[in-house]
């Protein structure tokens, strides 16, 4: 039987990166909060030339650097935090990486889940043509109000994940187990930058949305939870994803390890939340982490508040170990450069109005940056 899924995906994140241990001393937190109690480590933040478009397309250039445009039908970009309300943003990627004027270019926004979606509408157009590709990047700047709860989960990345048939890292199967519910736990209105959150809401929607999809996973006739053998959940910050853990557990009453999820942890720790990147940014940390994973099936559970909630499994390829590229992930996560909390928080404030004609400072190493706003419209280019 013919499979499609993940055939090799790249990572990309920002400039700069803030260690949580300073953020915590600048709020008079024990640094334990942040490190421990919600588990992340350091957060990636943008600097003035980077925005979910730049990192997006620096992702997918690198990953096109080695796969070619050849057959590529469809960009599908996910983000909730999208640049403009009309253009998309994989139109704009589009344009920086020269693609074909026949692969269409669309934007997808389910909160945390768009990427979900994404995947799933390029899994779709494979189906119907075999030989067709699609690039699907996820890429987002996680943003909440300046010594709010939700400060210490923020974070930024892009993976840009290339769909085909027959695919090198993950096959994803059939059975997917949804749940929409209408809440009003997370979301972010158009006149703010920042997201709006009920935290303990938040984190009780999230639990009744993966019980919810697991459920109709199993009425589905999705696999036993028992031959499921590493699990990957939506991870605003790492300690969402043990409760998760834990959750389905006591849902499904079998004994899970904490070691089936343990390797998928540690990309997040390190940028943060990335929303709709994140379940695929712990996707790329379990298969650069673990060697024996070929034929071993995985458990994702994609998350999005307001809200959408999808479990579904996939099969790592034979020769996956051929495919991933652990340097190169933990060279992006390593290169940034750090910032301290004044600097952070100076960035944080900087929000240009589409009414000004702006150029920005050239500060990001990426190869497309973000050049500034000249006549309400957005101007990017290379760096190279
Ligand atoms: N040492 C060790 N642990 C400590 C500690 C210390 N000194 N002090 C506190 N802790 C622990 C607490 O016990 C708690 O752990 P448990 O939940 O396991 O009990 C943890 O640290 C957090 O402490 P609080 O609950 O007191 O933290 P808070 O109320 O200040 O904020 C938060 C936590 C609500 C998650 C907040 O960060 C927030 O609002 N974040 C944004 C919303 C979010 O990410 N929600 C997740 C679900 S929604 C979603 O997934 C979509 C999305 O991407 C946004």
């Amino acid at each position: 039987m013919s499979t499609a899924g993940i055939h090799d995906l790249e990572l990309a994140t920002t400039h700069h990166v803030l260690d949580m241990a300073d953020l915590a001393a600048a709020r008079g937190v024990d640094p334990n909060k942040y490190l421990v109690g919600i588990g992340q480590s350091r957060m990636s933040v943008p600097a003035p030339d980077e925005d979910v478009v730049t990192m997006a397309a620096t992702a997918a250039s690198r990953l096109l650097e080695r796969h070619g445009t050849e057959d590529l039908r469809a960009l599908l970009v996910a983000t909730e935090t999208g640049v403009d309300q009309s253009k998309a943003v994989a139109t704009f990627v589009h344009g920086m990486l020269g693609l074909p004027s026949s692969v269409r270019s669309v934007e997808l926004k389910q909160a945390c889940y768009g990427g979900t979606a994404a995947l799933q509408m390029a899994l779709g157009i494979v189906a119907r043509e075999p030989s067709a590709r699609v690039l699907v990047i996820s890429t987002d700047v996680a943003r909440y109000a300046l010594g709010t709860p939700g400060e210490p989960t923020q974070g930024a990345a892009a993976v840009a994940m290339l769909v085909t048939a027959e695919p090198a890292l993950l096959a994803i199967e059939p059975v997917s187990g949804l749940a929409t519910i209408d809440v009003d736990d997370f979301w972010r209105p158009n006149d703010s930058t920042t997201a709006v959150v009920d935290g303990a809401l938040s984190m009780g929607a999230y639990q009744n949305s993966l019980t919810a999809a697991w459920d109709d996973f199993a009425a589905r006739g999705g696999a036993p939870i028992e031959q499921i053998d590493r699990f990957v959940h939506h991870q605003p910050f790492t300690k969402m994803a043990r409760k998760a853990h834990m959750t389905l557990a006591r849902h499904t009453g079998v004994r899970l390890s904490g070691a089936q999820m343990e390797s998928g942890l540690a990309y997040n720790r390190e940028l943060g939340n990335s929303y709709t990147a994140s379940l695929y940014v712990a996707l790329a940390s379990l298969l650069d982490a673990e060697d024996d994973l070929a034929g071993k099936r995985v458990g994702l559970f994609s998350y999005g508040s307001g809200s959408v909630g999808e479990f579904f499994t996939g099969i790592v390829g034979e020769d996956y170990l051929a495919v991933r590229r652990p340097e190169a992930d933990r060279a992006v996560i390593e290169d940034r450069v750090p910032v301290g909390v004044e600097e952070y928080m100076a960035l944080h404030r900087r929000v240009l109005s589409s009414e000004e004609d702006a150029e920005t400072p050239r500060v990001t190493r990426a190869p497309f940056r973000f050049a500034g706003i000249q006549g309400r419209a957005r101007r990017y280019e290379a760096t190279g």
